[in-house]
């Protein structure tokens, strides 16, 4: 098998990574029980948290990146900024002997602002701290002939201003480079794996790749990577248009609308459409054999040891917290209301307002006004794949987006292994660090911060695979 070199940027704890080499030899669908061979070869990777205080070789995704995958001969990765190897503003060369030649770039970048402000000697002049000009950078000098990246789908219709203008920017950027673009937003849950998490991912292939795509609109109905790895059909008509060539009046002036979520950009003509998931259940073995709803990935036994998760429904608040309600507005019968005032006393109180029906009276600058949130289930089903992992998901104080379940009739917060399981990484992946050759343990809320930020790895994997037979 060839060997397929990568980059990867915005590594994180190394999702892209576990989806593309797999773990010690086997596969993430698998819940790394079966072997899997991967032509796939990481041999430069990058992680730096802009939030963090920390120096980069200090951050805790780095001392997790570290302890699983040292630096060895063949790869290295670099824990700072990556501005401070691929900036907009170095020379080519600079960045040439920065970073080393690689076949395929990886990430899963931030969405920002990406509108330019023109061009200049030095290229394209976007908004600075931008980060796709870091990315577009490495493509320009390296021009690997595959790239492969991930973005929350809220990308394709960015700005709310100019809905789609951000993505038109990156495709006319990839089209002048000579990239043929597809995308698609996949909802990890439609294909069979743990959990509800939509993300657009993105497919560049250089022209001179061996992948050619010669019929757009069939590649991304029945013949493309995505098309393939997650079949799907389309519900809506198709739509094609041809984008401006010139950067500075697609930035100014875009005015298509937004991205439907499947596509393909070739030679700077666009075919798009919507596609509903299409997998028989019978087939989401293929795409998770082991844990496909959240009532598969829970610990057990291991759970009694564990006590900070479980919540003490009976356990007294240090101070009552009173709301007010709008008058007349019903709220969950289980809390305490005197007239318009609602009084917490719990810790399951709070819990159970956050998560229910609310009509809260708050003040801004401009007066009185009622804020509102509709019901969500004080619990998660476990028989339904998981909600979104978000950032905040860890630590004991009550939320309105943090997961809550009916353990054997207690209530509980998930447990970081239980969150890896849910985006397909192997157990334990964050559990320590490395620092001067010491192991370093990571706190749970930080290992759930890391969860809130990856992907469901399965996704990734079941890409790399389609992406290698055509490369063969
Ligand atoms: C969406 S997360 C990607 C997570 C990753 N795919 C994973 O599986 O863990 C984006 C990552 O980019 C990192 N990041 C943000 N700005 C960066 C910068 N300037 N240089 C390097 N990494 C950066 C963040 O710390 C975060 O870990």
């Amino acid at each position: 098998m060839k060997e397929i070199r990568v980059v990867e940027l915005f590594a994180g704890v190394g999702g892209f990574r576990l989806g593309l080499e797999g773990w010690q030899g086997r596969s993430a669908s698998s819940h790394y029980t079966l072997p899997f061979e991967s032509p796939y070869k990481i041999v430069w990777s990058n992680q730096w948290e802009p939030s963090s205080k920390k120096s980069g070789d200090l951050q805790e995704a780095n001392l997790v990146y570290h302890r699983n995958w040292p630096n060895t001969e063949g790869f290295y990765h670099y824990p700072y900024d990556l501005n401070t190897v691929a900036s907009p503003e170095f020379s080519d060369n600079q960045v040439d002997d920065l970073i080393p030649n690689h076949d395929m770039l990886v990430g899963g970048f931030p969405c920002q602002d990406y509108s330019v402000a023109g061009v200049n000697t030095k290229g394209i002049e976007g908004k600075k701290g931008v980060l796709w000009w870091n990315i577009h950078k490495i493509l320009k000098v390296k021009r690997p002939k595959l790239v492969f990246l991930e973005n929350v789908d809220r990308l394709l219709k960015s700005p709310t201003t100019k809905r789609g203008r951000d993505f038109a920017i990156m495709l006319n950027t990839l089209n002048e480079l000579g990239y043929v673009v597809e995308w698609r937003v996949i909802n990890a849950a439609d294909f069979g794996m743990p959990q509800r998490r939509r993300r657009v991912y993105i497919l560049a292939y250089h022209k001179t790749s061996n992948i050619k795509v010669n019929k757009p609109l069939e590649w991304i109905e029945s013949e493309g990577v995505f098309a393939t790895a997650f079949p799907c059909f389309f519900t809506d008509k198709v739509i094609d248009f041809e984008l401006e060539k010139n950067i500075e009046t697609l930035s100014n002036s875009f005015n298509e609308g937004k991205f439907l979520n499947a596509g393909i950009m070739k030679n700077g003509r666009v075919v798009m459409s919507d596609f509903k998931a299409n997998c028989p259940k019978t087939s989401f073995v293929n795409y998770s054999l082991k844990n496909q709803l959240l009532g598969d990935v829970l610990l057990n036994g291991e759970m009694k040891s564990e006590p900070s998760y479980f919540l003490d429904a009976k356990k007294l608040l240090k101070e009552t917290i009173f709301k007010i309600t709008q008058p007349g507005f019903e709220i969950d019968q289980r809390l305490k209301r005197q007239g318009d005032v609602i009084e917490l006393q719990t810790e399951l109180d709070k819990w159970i307002y956050l998560k229910g029906r609310k009509s809260e009276e708050r003040v801004s600058s401009k007066g009185k006004f009622y804020y509102k949130e509709g019901p969500l289930s004080l619990t998660d089903d476990l028989k339904k794949p998981s909600r979104t992992i978000i950032t905040s998901e860890g630590g004991p104080g009550a939320s309105r987006f943090k997961h809550l379940i009916d353990f054997d009739g207690e209530l509980r917060r998930l447990h970081p292994v239980e969150l890896e399981r849910l985006n397909m990484f192997p157990d334990n992946h964050t559990l320590l660090g490395i620092a001067n050759e010491k192991d370093v343990a990571i706190s749970p809320a930080r290992r759930a911060f890391f969860m809130g930020n990856a992907l469901v790895v399965g996704v990734v994997e079941r890409v790399g695979v389609e992406l290698n037979k055509r490369i063969i």
